[in-house]
């Protein structure tokens, strides 16, 4: 372990190139992947398991890409937009509860977008004061939307880049391109954003090349928060015959990835979950440190379905918070209601 680096990254592994890092990560077995994140983990959060509170306030998306289950394309999604008043309500009921982060997702490139959601954060920080923080997930929009979003209250985005294989991103996501994605990722930055940004695990066509890539390119882009789950696949997508890599892939990545990013905030995702029943702990286990319960109503939920069997459908997000906090104590954690800053930004400060 380091003595000069603010964070106890094993140097060995920091300094690795990608054949190395390759190389390296292919001959250790979980076990050990395990236990050295665990202790980067817990030497920068201790036991702790951050919460955002999740509102996918709407499932319109004008994009198609094929592993997507709320893709422009499919026409068998009821479509909905929470109202103002839903989501006012939905926010202060968690922050009567003690959650103090918020993360507003919704499908993407809606044209009204821009115009609502400054409206929307503007009446939000009209009862929530900077203790809380209001994270974003709605797609790439213009440099001057996100500002205009950040002025009027929004703190955090999050806006994964999927693969970092650029032919394979072009093919899953018709129209899209990777740079403009990395584009919006530095837009963001540059506007004062804390940015978060991430992949799936197991998407048709990659390797495990492209997943040491992708990791490769969270260090590089420095994110704050990195998001990762398995690809699942929906029944009424292209990718429908698909199949998903044992849970074991997902688990093994958030490990290499709490070794070379251990500043970052890394959810323990639902898509682990849904794939797993212990999928969550088991990224705990391996370096996670944030659960996301889901706040969306449950008559809703259940329209939001970006791949096959998601967990929590039927239980309300306040429910999932007694849940999540047993499921935590049976690995040795705990929750945690504070606002959860990732150590990147605690040091530049
Ligand atoms: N399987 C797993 N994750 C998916 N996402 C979208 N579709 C799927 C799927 N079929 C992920 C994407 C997106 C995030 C909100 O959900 O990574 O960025
Ligand atoms: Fe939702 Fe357990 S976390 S029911």
């Amino acid at each position: 372990m380091s003595t000069t680096s603010p964070f106890p990254v094993p140097q060995y592994l920091a300094k690795l190139s990608f054949d190395g890092l390759r190389e390296w990560f292919s001959s250790q077995p979980t076990s050990v992947l395990l236990s050295l994140a665990q202790t980067v983990c817990a030497n920068t959060y201790g036991n702790k398991v951050y919460l955002r509170g999740l509102i996918e306030f709407s499932n319109h998306c004008f994009c198609d890409c094929l592993y997507c289950g709320i893709r422009h394309s499919n026409h068998k999604v009821e479509r909905y937009t929470l109202s103002e008043e839903e989501i006012i309500a939905i926010v202060q009921r968690g922050i009567a509860r003690g959650l103090k982060t918020f993360v507003l997702q919704s499908g993407e490139n809606r044209q009204d977008l821009p115009e609502t959601m400054s409206r929307l954060l503007r009446r939000l920080r009209r009862f929530a004061n900077e203790d809380i923080a209001f994270t974003l997930s709605c797609g790439v929009y213009p440099r001057e939307v996100y500002r205009e979003w950040k002025k009027a209250g929004a703190n955090r985005y999050l806006l994964r880049f999927e693969t970092s294989d650029e032919d394979l991103f072009s093919h899953l996501c018709p129209g899209k391109s990777l740079s403009r994605r990395l584009q919006a990722i530095e837009d963001l930055k540059i506007e004062g954003y804390a940015v978060g940004s991430g992949f799936m695990v197991g998407l048709p066509g990659e390797t495990l090349d492209t997943r040491i890539q992708n990791v490769f390119l969270c260090r590089e882009l420095q994110l704050e928060m990195v998001g990762i789950g398995p690809f699942l696949p929906h029944p009424d997508t292209p990718l429908a015959s698909h199949h998903s890599l044992p849970i074991e892939e997902t688990v093994r990545m958030t490990a290499l990835l709490r070794l070379l990013l251990p500043w970052a905030n890394i959810p323990a995702t639902t898509a682990a979950g849904s794939l797993h029943p212990r999928g969550r702990e088991m990224m705990l286990e391996a370096g996670a440190n944030v659960l996301m319960p889901n706040l969306t109503p449950t008559e809703k939920k259940r329209h939001y379905l970006l791949y096959a069997n998601k967990i929590c459908l039927d239980e309300d997000g306040w429910e999932c918070l007694s849940c999540l906090s047993l499921r935590v104590a049976s690995i040795g954690k705990s929750l945690s209601f504070a606002k959860g800053e990732s150590l990147l930004r605690e040091e530049k400060r």
